[in-house]
């Protein structure tokens, strides 16, 4: 069995060597493990909450892109899109926030400090706040629940977002799932032990603190900004310690156990800072040149990135749009045409109906026929196209019936061919039982 696992990365900034060490590498790493069916994409729906400027957003999604391509995410192996290439998203989160208590909201850590804040100025308490701001953990559950994702690996202020995902997913279940798990319900990932970078000052390297050492920047850039690596005073040939120096931390999350040792024993030694910052521009320089210049030619070809994140969407379609079909009808957003209503014994009034849901898979066409209780009775064998599919259901409810018990279960034919398949019973009398009860769903209207 394979896990799949699914994460998101908000488009507003330029990946920095903090975002690589912390979150890009150990999920280029994760992707390529067999048992691996990954879903990387870029919450560019998610970005406009926090930024209104259009040349922003569109930067730093093609920055994202290259950036994640790159560093070497196999975009044929992984599944790698834009979340606003999937037009089933937003529609998901319409269904999802008709079930969301807006209490579950209201306690959002984001949606609440920016509450807190408000009060503490004496403002209105929800002064600046959006409904963007104020909906994103629902936007987020979709984008989980969407590809029913097992394992959803994020930093911890994001915790509370996937287990809100799992509490909206398990209210779905309940109210819609006919006691079938609609959606698999996720479970958070905190890597412990990936590594939280120093920025340049010693604090946690982040955007906010500008404190940051470029990713893909020129080699020159690196350079500089490896120069500015804060440091204490000692003069060269006075002993430096490493456990204290952000900038042996830096060192040790790109080099091997030796390399670590060595560059310990320099420091101890009395190595002078400069060279020191030598070591390290060197170390990393050599760690990303080449991803280096695959961004760069990425970044210069971006309709060529167009194509590959469409690949993704469509790959990713694949799956969110007989899903999303298949949760439309669980809440009631039914074609007429396909409804089978069933007269009950004689009287006017009209039965819960049986009905028919067409999908469409990887090899076709098919369609399943529900009783009103949501439970399958039939499956189809896969069409070539929704027409074809259309007509036999047609056929089902006006020809006589023609089914034949198989092992532990029965087909439907039409003109001698299997067209549709039951489930498997455990025992010939619920067999027998589940062919009435399908003679009687399609039993032509009195
Ligand atoms: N909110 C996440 C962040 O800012 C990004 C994100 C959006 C995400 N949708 C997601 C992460 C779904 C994991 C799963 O980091």
């Amino acid at each position: 069995m394979t896990t799949r696992i699914l994460t998101g990365i908000t488009t507003t900034g330029t990946p920095h060597l903090g975002n690589y060490a912390g979150a890009i590498r150990p999920a280029i790493v994760a992707s390529r493990d067999p048992q691996a069916d990954s879903f990387y994409f870029l919450a560019d729906y998610h970005a406009l909450i926090k930024c209104d400027d259009p040349a922003r957003i569109q930067r730093s999604r093609l920055e994202i892109a290259a950036t994640w391509l790159a560093c070497g995410l196999d975009a044929d192996k992984a599944t790698f899109y834009r979340q606003s290439d999937i037009p089933e998203i937003p529609e998901l989160t319409w269904l999802l926030t008709c079930v969301s208590a807006k209490g579950l909201l209201n306690r959002a850590h984001a949606y609440k400090a920016s509450v807190d804040k408000n009060v503490e100025a004496g403002e209105d308490p929800d002064a600046g706040v959006t409904m963007g701001l104020y909906s994103y953990p629902v936007l987020m559950a979709a984008d989980i629940l969407m590809f029913n994702a097992h394992k959803v690996p994020v930093g911890r202020d994001q915790i509370q977002h996937v287990e809100m995902a799992r509490d909206i997913g398990q209210r779905f279940n309940h109210l819609f799932g006919n006691g079938k798990e609609l959606f698999t319900l996720p479970e958070v990932v905190i890597e412990e032990d990936v590594a939280t970078l120093p920025g340049l000052d010693g604090r946690k390297m982040s955007k906010s603190y500008d404190n940051t050492i470029p990713l893909f920047g020129s080699a020159k850039q690196l350079k500089d900004a490896v120069a500015r690596i804060v440091t204490d005073s000692r003069a060269p040939g006075e002993p430096k310690d490493p456990d204290n120096s952000h900038l042996f931390t830096l060192y040790q999350a790109f080099s091997t156990h030796e390399q670590q040792a060595a560059f310990r024993a320099e420091l101890l030694g009395g190595l002078a800072w400069g060279e020191a910052k030598q070591r390290l521009f060197e170390l990393l320089d050599n760690e990303l040149g080449e991803a280096r210049e695959r961004y760069h030619a990425l970044i210069t070809r971006p309709a060529d990135l167009e194509d590959i994140l469409l690949a993704g969407a469509a790959k990713a379609r694949r799956i969110a749009t007989p899903f999303l079909g298949e949760l439309r009808e669980s809440v009631g957003l039914r074609s007429f045409r396909e409804q089978v209503q069933v007269a009950s014994e004689g009287k006017k009034k009209v039965a819960k109906a049986a009905r028919f849901v067409s999908f469409r898979e990887d090899d076709g066409f098919r369609f399943r026929l529900l009783d009103a209780a949501g439970e399958q009775l039939l499956l189809s064998i896969a069409f070539a196209d929704g027409k074809a599919a259309g007509q036999v259901t047609k056929r089902l409810q006006a020809d006589e019936l023609d089914l034949h018990a198989e092992l532990n279960a029965f087909s439907v034919r039409l003109d001698g061919e299997a067209v549709a398949y039951s489930p498997e019973f455990s025992t010939d009398a619920e067999r027998d039982a589940a062919m009435q009860r399908l003679r009687e769903a399609l039993a032509p209207q009195e």
